[in-house]
């Protein structure tokens, strides 16, 4: 959603395109869907095999010196609550009161941000702290 949110934005912006219904709701969708991956990562923040009360406990020092628990408990949220930050911000372009092309080219913009963070806060099975692409295979 966040990529057809991207691809519409930048169609709008780059063609001058009036604005259309198709596109807010879309915007909506990837607003939504990002909200309820957020419930779902404070759930594991807090609950899960490294949650802030279920996990390994350690001290605010010992997370930040460990590359795993430092990334899951620390960069990993942060970076991923910044980008639905970031995709929020975008769908509230559909309701501001500006000419169509700027609501195009700050949402465009805003969801692409959004994407990068996305992009770089996912633990790829390639980094050191990555999960694999199938897990329990
Ligand atoms: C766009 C939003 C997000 C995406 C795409 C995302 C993606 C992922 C992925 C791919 C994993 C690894 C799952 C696996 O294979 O084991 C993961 C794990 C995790 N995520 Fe997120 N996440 C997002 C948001 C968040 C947020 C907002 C938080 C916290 C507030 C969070 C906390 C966690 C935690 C703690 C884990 C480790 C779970 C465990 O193994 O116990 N995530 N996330």
């Amino acid at each position: 959603m966040l990529l057809v949110s991207i691809f519409k934005s930048y169609a709008g912006y780059s063609s001058k395109k009036q604005f259309e219904a198709g596109d807010k709701k879309i915007w909506l969708f990837t607003m939504i869907a990002s909200h309820i991956t957020l419930l779902l990562g404070l759930y594991q923040w807090t609950f899960g095999t490294l949650g802030l009360f279920t996990g390994p406990n350690a001290s605010f020092g010992e997370v930040m010196k460990n590359s795993t628990t430092r990334f899951f408990q620390v960069e990993h949220p942060v970076m991923m609550i910044l980008a639905i930050v970031f995709i929020t911000l975008a769908h509230g372009m559909a309701k501001k009161t500006v000419d169509d092309t700027t609501k195009y080219k700050k949402a465009f913009r805003y969801f692409l941000i959004a994407l990068i963070l996305i992009l770089v806060a996912v633990p790829w099975p390639f980094r050191e702290v990555g999960r694999p692409w199938f897990p329990g295979m």
